[in-house]
């Protein structure tokens, strides 16, 4: 019967499927009869019940395939037509930033951690050294989700400075990279959901040296070989001392311009050598270990790079904006 089979449409061949070879189908029917077969034909009826089975699933196939390409062939469709090309994606110029980002100091030995987005106070500002009454705690800052206990959007990604320091003991070489929160109105410089990338390195006679060296070695690596940097005495309270570091204007050179502000420098993230009351926080012995961290934020780094003017740019998510930056990693 199967053997002289036709179909005229799609719909026959796949009533031919139900009717043999689906599970309900005559053929494994015969397979759930096999057990009444007696031993001594069992052999001879198996095979003959596979044969039938794989030949059904040809013609099966067999009917299927010639009645697709008829409908290819009679649809009137051209297909010499050359396909539609797949535009590529292009990647997002925060992600190509801090993807660079993480290569440098990857070269340095740096690994990546991260850590939550929602965070208690402990970890943003108790544990790092914030006095009871520091004003980054207030509501005009930061948001929170919820009171006593405190429970809030992490400000900066020094939170993950304590939450690494807490797991594991010196020697400790990472980066963490990841978005950030503060309750800030919306502009042209300054948003109020931003990202940055910090930097932890503790370990025995860790010095104030190795931190300048690394820092620029990594201006050089991302802002050009000529870059020079400069470090400022600063204020935080999980270093001591602390420093904002500056990368010489690679838009005028030093000459003066409106980026720079007419003075040749550019701020781009804040440093410094972690403070012994930080490391004795996560149970590190402040006697033995010392280390410097840093933190930088990617967006401002990233509009320094491309010569980008507007900050809400990057999470608009125009497409005319997003496709100028290449697919590159
Ligand atoms: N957390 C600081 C900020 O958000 C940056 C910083 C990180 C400074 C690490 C010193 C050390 O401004």
């Amino acid at each position: 019967e199967l053997e002289n089979a036709t179909a005229s449409s799609q719909d026959d061949v796949e009533l031919l499927r139900i009717k043999y070879i689906s599970k309900k189908g005559s053929i494994n029917q015969l397979f759930s009869d096999f057990k009444n077969v007696p031993g001594d034909q069992k052999k001879e009826v198996g095979k003959a019940i596979n044969d039938l089975k794989n030949f059904a699933l040809e013609k099966i196939n067999s009917l299927r395939d010639s009645f697709e390409s008829k409908t290819a062939e009679t649809s009137g469709a051209d297909l010499t037509r050359p396909g539609e090309p797949l535009r590529l994606g292009t990647r997002h110029p925060l992600s190509l930033v801090k993807n660079k980002i993480i290569r440098i100091f990857g070269r340095l030995g740096f690994t990546v951690a991260e850590g939550p987005e929602i965070e208690d106070d402990w970890h943003v500002f108790s544990a790092l050294n914030f006095p009871p009454e520091h004003p980054a705690r207030d509501m005009q800052d930061t948001f929170f989700i919820e009171k006593d206990p405190d429970i809030l959007l992490r400000t900066h990604t020094s939170s993950v400075q304590i939450r690494v320091m807490e797991n594991q003991q010196p020697p400790i070489r990472a980066i963490f990279p990841g978005r950030v929160f503060r309750n800030e109105a919306i502009s042209a410089r300054s948003h109020c959901i931003f990202h940055q990338v910090e930097g932890l390195y503790v370990d025995e006679n860790v010095s104030f040296a190795d931190l300048k060296q690394t820092l620029l070695y990594f201006a050089k690596e991302l802002f050009g070989e000529d870059t020079q940097i400069r470090l400022r005495p600063s204020y935080f309270p999980f270093t001591e001392p602390s420093a904002e570091m500056d990368v010489s204007c690679s838009i005028c050179g030093g000459e003066g311009c409106n980026v720079c502000k007419y003075t040749g420098w550019l701020e781009i993230l804040g440093c410094g050598m972690v403070d012994p009351n930080v490391l004795e926080s996560c149970r590190i012995d402040s006697q033995k270990y010392s280390g410097f961290a840093f933190g930088m934020g990617i967006e401002r780094i990233t509009m320094l790079l491309y010569g980008i003017k507007d900050i809400r740019h990057f999470f608009e998510n125009d497409v005319h904006f997003l496709k100028q930056f290449g697919p590159a990693v």
